[in-house]
C-alpha cells in the first residue's frame, strides 16, 4: 500500500479533511497515515470524536497564548520528524492554516510531493484574512496537486500561473461533511430555548479582527438583540482567551444572547440548518451556509468565497458598527431582502469531492 499522510490541525481543517480520511480508508491502493499537529486542542478533539477518525500522530503544539512563531516552528519540526519515519510518498495538506503551511515547507524540505486541498481561494491582500492568504499562496507555490473547490479557485491559479495539468475542481470537502452531519430529527435544547424567536447564530474569531473590529461587530449585534424583541442570538464562542474576554464583556448581562462553549460539528450544522440568520467572520460558515440557504452577514473586509456573493446568500458587511447594525435591521424588517438572500445554492460542490481527490491520487501514485 502507498502511504499518503493527511495533516490537519485546527477545527475547520478536522471537518474538511475526515470526510477524505474516510475515503483513502476505503483505497486498494493508497493508506492514510493521519498526523494532527494539535494546533487546536479541545475543538480539534470535538471533531475527531464526531468523525470518529484517530490520529496516527499528535504533535500536540497547542500552547495558550501561542504565536505564529510558535506554531510555526513546533510544527515544523514536528513534522520533520514524522516524514522521516513515515516517509510518505505524497503529503495533502488543507486550506491556509499555518498547521497547513509549516506542514508543506515541512514535507518540500524532505521533497515529497504536497497536495493541496481547498486551493486556489484568494483575496489578493497578504494582510486580510493575516495569515491566512499568505499561507495559502504558499503552499500554491509548492503543491504538486491542486484540488480547487470550485472553477473560480481553479481561474485564480492560472492566473498565478499554475500549470492547468496539476489542477483539479473537485468542489469542497466541507460540503462531503455537511452529508453525514445534518438530519431532518435533530433536538437540542437550544433550539427548545429559541423556539418562537428568530435565531442568531453568531461566530468570530479572526485574527485581524481581535480588538476594535471585534467591539464593532459585537456592538451592532447587541443593539439588534435590544431592538428586536423577537431576535434571540446565540454565540458558540472561540475558546481564544482574547475572544471570550471580548464577548464576555459585550454581552454578559444580556439575557436573549447567549454565550456558549463551541458546539460539535454535528450540533453546530444542525442548529446553523434552523437558524433565521448568521452572522460570522468564518471561512468555512461561508460554504456550509448557501447549503442551507440561510443568509450570512460576513462581518470581514473581504473574502475569498465570492461564489457565495455571487449566489446572493453571503454579504460582505465589513466591521463597522452602524454598517452591520444597518444590515442585520434590513434583514430583519424587509422580507424580500430576506428571501432574497435565502436561496439554496450551492456553489461549492456536491458532496463528491473526497472521492475525487482519492481517484486522482490512486491514479497519480498506483
Ligand atoms: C486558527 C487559524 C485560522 C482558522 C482558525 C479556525 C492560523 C494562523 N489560524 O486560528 O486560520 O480560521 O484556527 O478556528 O493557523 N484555543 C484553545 N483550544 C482550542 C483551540 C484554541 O484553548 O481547541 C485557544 C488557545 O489559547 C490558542 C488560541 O485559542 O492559543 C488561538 O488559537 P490559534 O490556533 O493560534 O488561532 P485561531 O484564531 O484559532
Ligand atoms: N463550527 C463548529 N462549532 C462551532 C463553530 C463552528 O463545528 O461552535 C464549524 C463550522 O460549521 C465550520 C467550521 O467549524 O465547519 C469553521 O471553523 P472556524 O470558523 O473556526 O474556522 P474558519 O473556517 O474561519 O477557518
Amino acid at each position: 500500500m502507498i502511504k499518503v499522510m493527511i495533516v490537519f490541525g485546527t477545527r475547520p481543517e478536522a471537518i474538511k479533511m475526515c470526510p477524505l480520511v474516510k475515503e483513502m480508508a476505503r483505497s486498494e491502493t493508497i493508506k492514510p497515515v493521519v498526523c494532527a499537529t494539535g494546533q487546536h486542542r479541545e475543538m480539534l478533539q470535538q471533531v475527531l470524536e464526531i468523525f470518529q477518525v484517530k490520529p496516527d500522530y499528535n504533535l500536540t503544539v497547542m500552547k495558550h497564548g501561542q504565536d505564529l512563531y510558535d506554531i510555526t516552528t513546533a510544527v515544523m519540526l514536528g513534522m520533520r520528524d514524522i516524514l522521516n519515519q513515515e516517509r510518505p510518498k505524497a503529503v495533502l495538506v488543507h486550506g491556509d492554516t499555518t498547521t497547513a503551511s509549516a506542514s508543506a515547507m515541512a514535507a518540500f524540505y524532505q521533497q515529497i510531493p504536497v497536495g493541496h486541498v481547498e486551493a486556489g481561494l484568494r483575496t489578493f491582500n497578504m494582510f486580510s484574512p493575516f495569515p491566512e492568504e499568505y499561507n495559502r499562496q504558499n503552499i500554491g507555490l509548492i503543491a504538486r496537486w491542486h484540488f480547487a473547490p470550485t472553477e473560480t479557485a481553479k481561474d485564480n491559479l492560472l492566473r498565478e500561473g499554475k500549470r492547468e495539468s496539476a489542477i483539479y475542481v473537485t468542489g469542497n470537502t466541507g460540503i462531503d461533511a455537511l452529508r453525514t452531519t445534518v438530519r431532518d430529527d435533530f433536538s437540542h435544547p437550544l433550539l427548545d430555548w429559541a423556539a418562537g424567536s428568530r435565531l442568531l447564530l453568531i461566530t468570530a474569531h479572526r485574527r485581524e479582527n481581535l480588538g476594535e473590529p471585534m467591539h464593532h461587530m459585537f456592538r451592532a449585534i447587541r443593539r439588534i438583540v435590544e431592538e428586536f424583541p423577537d431576535v434571540k442570538a446565540v454565540y458558540p464562542v472561540h475558546l481564544n482567551p482574547i475572544v471570550r474576554q471580548a464577548a464576555d464583556e459585550a454581552f454578559g448581562s444580556c439575557d436573549r444572547i447567549r454565550l456558549i462553549d463551541p458546539l460539535d460539528a454535528v450540533t453546530f450544522h444542525n442548529v446553523m440548518a434552523r437558524s433565521y440568520l448568521i452572522m460570522t467572520d468564518s471561512g468555512g460558515i461561508q460554504e456550509e451556509a448557501p447549503a442551507f440557504g440561510k443568509p450570512v452577514l460576513v462581518m470581514r473586509d473581504t473574502t475569498e468565497r465570492p461564489e457565495g456573493v455571487r449566489e446572493g446568500t453571503l454579504r460582505l458587511v465589513g466591521t463597522d458598527e452602524n454598517t452591520i447594525w444597518a444590515a442585520c435591521k434590513e434583514l430583519l424588517t424587509e422580507p424580500e431582502a430576506y428571501k432574497k438572500m435565502s436561496q439554496a445554492a450551492n456553489p461549492y460542490g456536491d458532496g463528491r469531492a473526497s472521492e475525487r481527490i482519492r481517484k486522482v491520487l490512486e491514479e497519480a501514485l498506483g
